[in-house]
Order: C-alpha cells, then structure tokens, then sequence
C-alpha cells in the first residue's frame, strides 16, 4: 500500500469511527464503553442477525439471554427447548449449531470461549464471517468483518462496479485495506449502523455520511447502483399438504428430521413437496381427511412453497399408536412452531 492510500484510510476509519461515537445505535448486545465485551452475547447476537433484522433479533436476544444467560448454561440445555425458542427466526440449523457450539466451548475450551479468529473458526456453526465479528468485537482482535451492509458501504466507497458475488474478494480486500488496528470491532459495527442508517440501498443520505468525501461512488455520481446484483432467477413453486389432526382439543405435532428442511423443528405434519398438489399423499395416519380450501404460502431460500391443509378427528382408541405429540390447541403458541405452521395454525383458526 502507497503512503497516500494509507494515510487515506487512517482517516477513512477515524472519521468513521468519530461518527460512531456518536450515533452509535443503542442495541441490547452491544456493550458500554470501557466495560469488555462478553463473547457469549456478541456470538449469540451475530448468529441472531445472520438472516434476520436487528429490529426481529433485538426482543428475541433479551428474552434468550434472561434464559440462558452464559454458555454453561445453554451448554446444559435441553435441545429441544433451544429449538423452540428458536421459532420463528428461520435458518433452523442455527440453533442446533449453537448448542452443539456451546457443548464444544464447555468441553474442550473449559467453558471460555477461545479468543483469535483462527480457534474460533473450529466452533461448531461459526463461519468465516461469525468467528471475525466475534474476534473483533469481543475480543478487539484485528479482523476483517463484511455482512450485507459493509458490503454496500464497501462496494460504493471503493466504486467496485463488478456485480455480487464475483465482487466479493474485491470487496473484502477493500475492507481489510480501511479496517484499523485499534478498535477493529467498532469499525465493523460502525459500518454497519452507517449501512443501515445512512448508506442505505435505496436514497443513500450522503449529505449526513461522515466518509462521502472520501466515496468514489458518491464522487462517479450514482452511489446508489452500487453494489450491482445478479438479476434474480425465478424461485422454483413447490407444494404439499399439512395435516391437521385432532383428538379431543390436541393437535398432532411431530418433530421433523434432523436433516433437511426445518430439521429438527416441532412441525404439523406434512407429506413430501412436489411440483402440483399431493393431495394426502403422507398422511400421518388413516383418517376420514377433509381438504379445506385455506392454503399457506411462505417462501424459503430456494423455492416457494404452498401448502393445504388436510384435516380430520382421530378416534381416541387410534391415538396411542401415531406417533408425536398430542398438544392442545389451545396452547400451539408455547411449540415453537417455524413460522409457516404458525400461519398454518392461524389459517385453521380462521378458515374452517
Ligand atoms: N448486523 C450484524 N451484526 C450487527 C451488529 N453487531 N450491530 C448491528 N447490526 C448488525
């Protein structure tokens, strides 16, 4: 690097962090000046808020940490409880990492969490992008942190035109070019809070950003293009039937598959997807099944799925033999049900 660009981004990461000194967002996992971070919260808010907003994550962080405070004690918890609690965040393999994460810190690491980039990558669940954030902002380790925000803030300071995700080497590499020594972990969130603040996807605020002098694709004169995506390809429309079975005010519930979709989640059941209606192909049991017209819709990462709903009462005597739970109705909302069976269960309430 040239004396000039690195005297360029001395001042790239002093501005920015001035300004997050100041505007700093007052978020639950975020710590106070001068009080050393807990890695425990800044790893659990960072898995949190892969895929999820902060203003989703931040009820469900405080409510997760009155729970289970430290890593001992989600270590020592019950895995279907933390599934539960995990409901309705999504990108269920999550919750199932953090356990098996938190059971390895106990295990091998005697209960601290190890504190370089390098070890915690070996955690079970922890990515390049988790072990970084959680290096720098627990542990004010020198590393290079890009989420989605830094990403469009990165791509628009350093005009990097080439489209996602081809760019991304470029990008990061630009991002390690700025991030500085000292407080590496407030400079990835001060990007971040720039990036969902003021350098936003759409109408950027450059008149409020305390680095637009130094932005180049402010300077080109369309920051806003930037950073160029791949066009979208249509997702693939899957369907399938959920089978709502009743016995004396409790529903069916079952636990999916480890593996796969929603895996290891307490589900309504379901049969196999396929490309037009199944009708009550998996059915959990003979029944007299009724086909409401209610159906649910809900959007997963690589295709959209629409499912109907089967329902039918199953005879007392027949119970025993099904396997799954019997919960009542009344109480579906303590099942930690993901969010489509959730709207499943509200379209059952509403529509039949
Ligand atoms: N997104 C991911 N991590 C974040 C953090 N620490 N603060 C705000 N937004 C985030």
């Amino acid at each position: 690097m040239d004396a000039k660009r690195s005297s360029t981004a001395a001042t790239i990461a002093d501005r920015l962090l001035a300004w997050y000194d100041v505007h700093a967002r007052a978020l639950p996992w975020r710590y106070q000046p001068g009080i050393a971070a807990d890695p425990y919260r800044v790893w659990l808010s960072e898995v949190m808020l892969q895929q999820t907003t902060v203003a989703a994550v931040a009820p469900r962080f405080t409510a997760w940490v009155a729970r289970w405070p430290d890593v001992a004690s989600l270590a020592a918890a019950d895995e279907s409880a933390v599934m539960a609690a995990w409901a309705g965040l999504g990108y269920y393999a999550r919750a199932r990492n953090l356990v098996k994460a938190a059971r390895a810190v106990v295990a091998d690491h005697d209960g601290v969490f190890p504190s370089s980039e390098a070890a915690l990558a070996t955690l079970p669940g922890l990515g390049a992008y988790t072990a970084a954030a959680v290096a720098a902002m627990a542990f004010g380790e020198r590393a290079v942190v890009v989420d989605a925000n830094v990403e469009r803030v990165v791509a628009r300071l350093f005009a990097i035109a080439a489209p996602l995700p081809a760019a991304r080497p470029a990008i990061r590499a630009a991002t390690d070019s700025i991030t500085p020594a000292l407080r590496a972990g407030d400079f990835a969130q001060a990007m971040m809070d720039l990036g969902s603040g003021l350098c936003t996807t759409r109408k950027p605020r450059c008149l409020l950003c305390p680095i637009a002098e130094d932005c180049r694709g402010r300077a080109a004169g369309d920051p806003e293009r930037l950073p160029v995506k791949r066009a979208k390809l249509p997702k693939p429309q899957r369907h399938g039937t959920i089978f709502w079975l009743e016995n004396d005010n409790r529903i069916l519930l079952v636990t999916r598959p480890a593996k796969g979709l929603l895996g290891g989640m307490r589900a309504l059941p379901t049969g196999p997807w396929a490309d037009t209606p199944p009708g009550i192909d998996g059915a959990p049991a003979a029944a007299d099944w009724r086909m409401l017209d209610a159906h649910v819709s809900h959007g997963f990462t690589h295709f959209d799925l629409e499912l109907r709903l089967a329902v039918a009462q199953a005879a007392g005597h027949e119970t025993a033999a099904i396997e799954g739970e019997w919960w009542p109705v009344d109480d579906l909302a303590a099942a930690g049900l993901p969010t489509v069976f959730a709207k499943a269960a509200d379209a059952m309430r509403r529509d039949r």
